[in-house]
């Protein structure tokens, strides 16, 4: 192995800058040549890639987005999108490629395994919902937001004496919903993983309120339901007032925390360093707090699983 690539694709994700960085270091480190991908699958259709240097990743540890650029690529699910990639590999002499994405981006590096370019794929998402892992870069910076954000929200909420719905980004998958309302301390948690009825969710925030309490906070994740969606059903139960906060794309920006910052760079090196025993279908991840290496097919093919304790210990403590 002379040449790697490494490319990053679908929603971005703080993180994924260490992320490149670190791929581009390790790689040179062990004398590898690095070429950078811009665009994602896209790039690699087009040919838009170039070596990389030290110099070329300075100064991004500490930057959010990515400096690759990212895209969702549905040409890249086309036999003709495939055999374009193909050739733009070929031509660049690549010999195995770092892919930093989600599940989604995950699945084409298998085709392009399966061709004979060994892929190994650096799970970057904000929803920590890659399967085989237990962590995604992102993740931690995202739930900081969101926690900073409620609490900001909880001063007005008092102030007000209002009920604040609050929602969340997880198309699929509850875990920023659950940590960020655990951490912000939320009445209510309403997630994809759970189906919890209307009736009581009324009765807890009646009885929070019976008892005192000056405000709520009720975090949506965006798989459920948009969070004004769930306002108009809550109003047809009690007269509280209330407002509605979507926190959208400003969870997927801002300088990684330093979790992230240190998880990207093990994670990057790692990639680098199953790529060089020339082994291709591989995903790393996190498991018992090892960096690991699996089977790619276990992120596509399993389930990820949230722990549910978390949302049940949310209920226990805002009773
Ligand atoms: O990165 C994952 C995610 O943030 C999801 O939670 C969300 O639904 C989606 O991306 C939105 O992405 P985009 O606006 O880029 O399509």
């Amino acid at each position: 192995m002379k040449r790697i690539a490494v490319l990053t694709s679908g929603g971005d994700a703080p993180g994924m800058n260490p992320a490149i960085r670190a791929v581009v270091r390790k790689g040179i480190y062990e004398g590898l040549e690095v070429y950078g991908v811009y665009n994602g699958y896209q790039g690699l259709i087009e040919g838009k890639m170039e070596p990389m240097t030290l110099g070329f990743v300075g100064d991004i540890i500490q930057r959010g987005g990515t400096k690759l650029y990212s895209a969702r690529c549905p040409e890249f699910r086309t036999e003709e999108g495939q055999k374009k990639a193909l050739e733009q590999i070929k031509k660049h002499q690549i010999d195995g490629i770092v892919i930093i994405g989600g599940d989604g981006s995950y699945q084409g590096s298998m085709v392009l395994t399966k061709h004979g370019i060994p892929c190994v794929g650096v799970p970057g998402t904000i929803d920590n919902d890659i399967p085989g892992t237990d962590y995604t870069l992102g993740f931690d910076t995202a739930l900081n937001t969101v926690v900073e954000a409620i609490d900001k929200i909880r001063d007005t909420a008092t102030s007000h004496e209002r009920t604040f719905i609050i929602e969340v980004m997880g198309r699929d998958a509850g875990d920023i919903a659950v940590w960020a309302g655990l951490a912000g301390g939320a009445e209510t948690i309403l997630i994809p993983e759970v189906n919890e009825s209307m009736e009581s969710i009324v009765q807890r925030l009646e009885s929070g309120s019976s008892r005192g309490k000056k405000h709520s906070i009720i975090i949506v994740a965006e798989g459920v339901m948009s969070g004004n969606e769930f306002a108009d059903r809550l109003k047809e139960h009690t007269a509280m007032d209330t407002r509605v906060s979507v926190l959208g794309h400003i969870q997927r920006g801002g300088t990684p925390s330093a979790r992230d910052r240190v998880m990207a760079s093990q994670f990057g090196a790692k990639a680098v360093e199953v790529l060089l025993q020339g082994t291709g279908g591989r995903a790393i991840g996190l498991r018992h707090n090892q960096v690991v290496d699996y089977d790619m097919k276990e992120a596509f093919e399993g389930k990820h699983e949230l722990d549910l304790s978390m949302y049940h210990l949310s209920k226990e403590l805002s009773i």
